[in-house]
């Protein structure tokens, strides 16, 4: 091997080690989205839009979105979230209605994407599935959706 080939070498696996503690572990939570339906893809989705104005701090007439548990005591066959029927959700219709509806939600003409939209659908769809465990805490993501 000629002293610039090894160099090169060595380069390489430095570069392979650094690589392994930058990206080692964690990494697959970012290089791979969270399947559809799964519970991970629709909590980024829920906490940009709607834990805003729904956590802690809300009216008490306003359904909590305050963590895993209380998202759980809205699904139900005669709750907000009935699984596998978004088309039956009351969630998921004031999500899908025209900004100038009354009731939609975000109640301020800032609907969530049509990507958003579909990750919500799917999650209902797959039965609205929760992780098991401890309640995993739901918190207001970027700016409110009300804000400009
Ligand atoms: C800017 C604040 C705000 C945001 C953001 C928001 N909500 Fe609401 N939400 C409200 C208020 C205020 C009410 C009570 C409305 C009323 O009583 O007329 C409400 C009521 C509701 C209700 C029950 C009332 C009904 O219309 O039947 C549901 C379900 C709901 N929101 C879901 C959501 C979802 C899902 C999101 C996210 C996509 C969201 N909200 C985002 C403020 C907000």
């Amino acid at each position: 091997m000629k002293p610039a080939s090894l160099f090169l070498g060595k380069a390489v696996s430095v570069a392979a080690a650094v690589g392994a503690i930058i990206f080692g572990p964690g990494c697959a939570e970012f290089s791979q989205p969270p399947a559809a339906g799964s519970f991970a893809s629709v909590r980024p989705v829920i906490e940009s839009n709607c834990v805003h104005c729904h956590g802690t701090n809300r009216f008490a007439h306003m359904p909590a979105f305050t963590d895993s548990a209380a998202l759980a005591s809205l699904i139900g066959p005669d709750k907000w979230i009935v699984p596998g029927h978004p088309e039956r959700s009351r969630f998921f219709h004031i999500v899908i209605y025209a900004d100038a509806h009354p009731t939609a939600m975000p109640p301020t003409g800032h609907a969530p994407s049509d990507a958003d939209i579909e990750k919500l659908r799917a999650w209902i769809s797959a039965g609205a599935p929760l992780p098991k465990g401890a309640p995993i805490l739901l918190q207001p993501r970027g700016k409110a959706p009300r804000s400009t």
